[in-house]
This record gives structure tokens, C-alpha cells and sequence, in this order.
């Protein structure tokens, strides 16, 4: 499904170092800036959260055995690497139905699955004792809006699968969801974690279901479910196929060629954040106090920018960057998605912060991206 040449970029990027964001993150972090502490570095707070983890989700002593299905895409990969820093290498098992990367496959295990194929799944848990699963394999807004039956067997039986499969075997399951849960009627700015839904795409319809589905097995079974409604993610890994994506392209353009065209308005404004936030928001998420969490579902995010925004902070690294905007179908979902997302409830319960803002996230792109742009410059002469 993916083109070959996203997946020789991806290659790219799996050789890559984790993506981190600096200024007030890497005071906050270790001196080295790194996205991830290893487990023997964490400290007060944390290591109580990795110790607790490491006993509760079953009966397993040590740290969790983790899957990550659709982990070749753009979260997966360095979800996988963050959560191989915390645990160690052979406790996240990567899965995905496509082939990975020499490089991939050398970081640690890497197996088929096809969130299609419960028996096949069923296989996996049993024979790798796993305890959390993190559901990462979906066809994003734009990628399902172009193949709706596709859209629903991947992102809604899919969801079927493993939420009954963390049922049978009482795992912990994280299941992403969207600032696409929300739509035309939703308020916008700004959207609070609790109100009206009723998107308009599939890939929002399905993300609506697998939240609901997930609260109804936690109080109904008591399955241990956990849901972020995530914003833009950005990261210089290609993103695949949503409508925030944009925001990635305008980096590699202007490293690239001096010349970005957006498809969305100038003055469409989506709430982001950068990858170094969305992983660490997962990670504190899943290790949280089960009383900490009010809630099986909160939205979480960072900033909102417009694409006018976003270019007028890279003139300063890309002075003579021009951007040209046409917008085509993309725009349509993008208005009805909120601009401005209330996170005030996974900050209020379980001490979400991010640290990574707008002036900061496009020095790390910069860097991050151009590092990537240099790669690839032999490869064209
Ligand atoms: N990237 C973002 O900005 C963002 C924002 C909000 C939520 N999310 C959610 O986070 C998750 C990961 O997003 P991403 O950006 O990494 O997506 P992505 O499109 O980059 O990767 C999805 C992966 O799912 C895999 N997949 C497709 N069909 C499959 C199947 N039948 N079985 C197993 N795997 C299959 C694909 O091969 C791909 O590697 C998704 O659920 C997405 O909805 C992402």
C-alpha cells in the first residue's frame, strides 16, 4: 500500500537518531537530549510509574511485553526505539504487514501481523506472553476517504480484533484516536475532551467507534483500555496519508526547493504537536495510576498553527521560502476538524505538560529534515 518511495525514505529515517526537542525540553530531559530515559536512569516520579507498570498489567514480573501492530508507520517506528530505551530491546515487538528495513529488523524483533487475522493474533499474544498492546495499524483520514471499505475492515474490525483480544487475555490496549473524532457540529475553538462528535469521515467515524467500544469493555469487562485523541503529529518519518500532514511536506519543500504548495487555506488553523510529545504522552499515559484517570479517552496537544504560521517561523531558518496555497478535498475535512484542542483534563489528571512549542519544533524539524535532504542528495546526482 505504501510507495516505494516512501518506504526507501522510511529506510532512511530508521537510520536516523530519535527525534527530540530542544530548549525546554532538553533541561528538562537528560543532558544529551534524548527521547527516551533508559530504565535505570529514570528517577523519583518515573521510576515509581515504570516499577508500578512493570508488576500491574499481568502476571508477568519485569517490564511488559509489548506489541505495536502497524509499527512501520510514522508513530510506530520511534514508539517502538522510545519504549526499547525505557524496557529494553527484546520487550517491544514490532509487527506490521509490510517488510521491514535491514536496519528495522536489526534494532530488535520485528514480526508479520495483519490486524485482520484474530487467530494469527491470538498466536502472537500466547506465544510471546505480551501484556500491552499498542494498536497502532489504521488507514489515515485522507488514505480512507479514497478506499472506504478498506478503511473499515483495517480501522474498525480491526479495532474488534484487538479489543477482544485484550479482553480474552486481560491486556493493557492502547488504541490512538484523532482530532478527526470531531466534526462540523463539534465546537471549535475551543474543542473540550467531552462534546459533540458526529464526524464526517471514515476514518473519524471509525476512531468515534473504537473509543466508545473501548469504554464500554472497560466498564462492562474491565478491560484496562486507553485512548489520546491525538493532534497533527509531526516528525520528519513520512506521515501517511492525514490532513494534517502538510506541515511535514512544508519542511522537506523548503529544505528541498525553496517552493511549498499547500493544499489547505493559508488561515487554517489544526492543533499540533511535535513526536517527541505524542511518544511521551503515550508512554506517561499507559504507565499512570489507574486512579489517576478519570477518563478511558482525553484529548492531548501541544499548539495550533496556521500553514501561514508555519512558514512565517521557517523564513527564519528558509528566508526566501515561498508557499502558494491551492486547497482541494483535504480543506473540507480540515474545517470541520477543531482548531483550537482543550487538553485540560489529561493535564488536571494525570500531569500532562508538552514541551515542545512552535519556535522549537521547527528548530528540530530544521535539523532533523535537512539531515534527511542531505542524505538524499547522492541518490539524485
Ligand atoms: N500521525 C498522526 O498525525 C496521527 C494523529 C492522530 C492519530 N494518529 C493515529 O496513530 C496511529 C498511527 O498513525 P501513523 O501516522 O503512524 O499511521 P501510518 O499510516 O503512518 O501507519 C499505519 C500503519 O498501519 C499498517 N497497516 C495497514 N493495514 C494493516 C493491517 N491490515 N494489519 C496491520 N497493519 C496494517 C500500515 O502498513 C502502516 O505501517 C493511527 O491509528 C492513527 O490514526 C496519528
Amino acid at each position: 500500500m505504501l510507495s516505494r518511495a516512501v518506504r526507501a525514505v522510511r529506510g532512511l529515517a530508521a537510520a536516523a537518531p530519535a527525534p527530540s526537542c530542544p530548549g525546554e525540553a532538553s533541561s528538562r530531559m537528560t543532558a544529551t537530549r534524548r527521547l527516551a530515559p533508559a530504565a535505570s536512569e529514570l528517577g523519583g516520579e518515573q521510576h515509581r510509574r515504570h516499577r508500578s507498570t512493570a508488576s500491574s498489567p499481568t502476571d508477568s514480573q519485569g517490564p511488559p511485553k509489548i506489541l505495536i501492530t502497524g509499527s512501520l508507520g510514522q508513530l510506530g517506528l520511534e514508539m517502538a526505539r522510545f519504549l526499547r530505551r525505557v524496557y529494553g530491546q527484546d520487550s517491544v515487538l514490532m509487527s506490521d504487514i509490510i517488510k521491514a528495513s535491514r536496519d528495522v529488523a536489526e534494532e530488535g524483533p520485528y514480526i508479520f501481523a495483519d490486524i485482520l487475522d484474530f487467530k494469527g493474533l491470538q498466536e502472537i499474544v500466547v506465544t510471546h506472553r505480551v501484556d500491552w498492546i499498542i494498536h497502532f495499524s489504521a488507514l489515515l483520514s485522507a488514505v480512507g476517504e479514497q478506499n472506504v471499505p478498506l478503511a473499515v475492515r483495517v480501522n474498525i474490525e480491526g479495532v474488534h480484533n484487538v479489543i477482544e483480544l485484550a479482553k480474552q487475555y486481560k491486556l493493557r490496549l492502547f488504541v490512538p484516536s484523532t482530532i478527526g473524532s470531531f466534526g462540523p457540529d463539534s465546537p471549535r475553538n475551543p474543542t473540550p475532551n467531552v462534546t459533540v462528535q458526529r464526524p464526517r469521515t471514515i476514518y473519524g467515524v471509525s476512531k468515534v467507534h473504537a473509543e466508545l467500544l473501548g469504554e464500554y469493555y472497560h466498564h462492562r469487562f474491565g478491560l484496562d483500555f486507553r485512548c489520546l485523541r491525538f493532534p497533527g503529529v509531526i516528525s520528519s518519518d513520512p506521515p501517511g496519508g492525514g490532513t494534517t500532514d502538510y506541515a511535514v511536506f512544508m519542511f522537506y519543500e523548503a529544505l528541498r526547493t525553496g517552493r511549498f504548495e499547500c493544499y489547505l487555506r493559508p488561515d487554517t488553523r489544526l492543533p499540533m504537536m511535535h513526536i517527541s510529545d505524542c511518544l511521551r504522552s503515550l508512554w506517561e499515559f499507559m504507565t499512570a495510576p489507574t486512579d489517576r484517570l478519570h477518563r478511558r479517552v482525553y484529548n492531548v496537544t501541544a499548539m495550533s498553527f496556521t500553514p501561514e504560521e508555519l512558514a512565517g517561523e521557517l523564513r527564519k531558518y528558509v528566508p526566501e521560502l515561498e508557499v502558494t496555497y491551492r486547497p482541494d478535498s483535504r480543506q473540507l475535512i480540515a474545517d470541520s476538524w477543531p482548531q483550537v484542542f482543550d487538553d485540560s483534563e489529561a493535564r488536571a489528571d494525570w500531569g500532562w505538560r508538552h514541551q515542545c512549542n512552535l519556535s522549537q519544533l521547527v528548530e528540530t524539524m530544521v535539523q532533523e529534515v535537512g539531515a534527511q535532504v542531505k542524505r538524499e542528495k547522492p541518490a539524485d546526482n
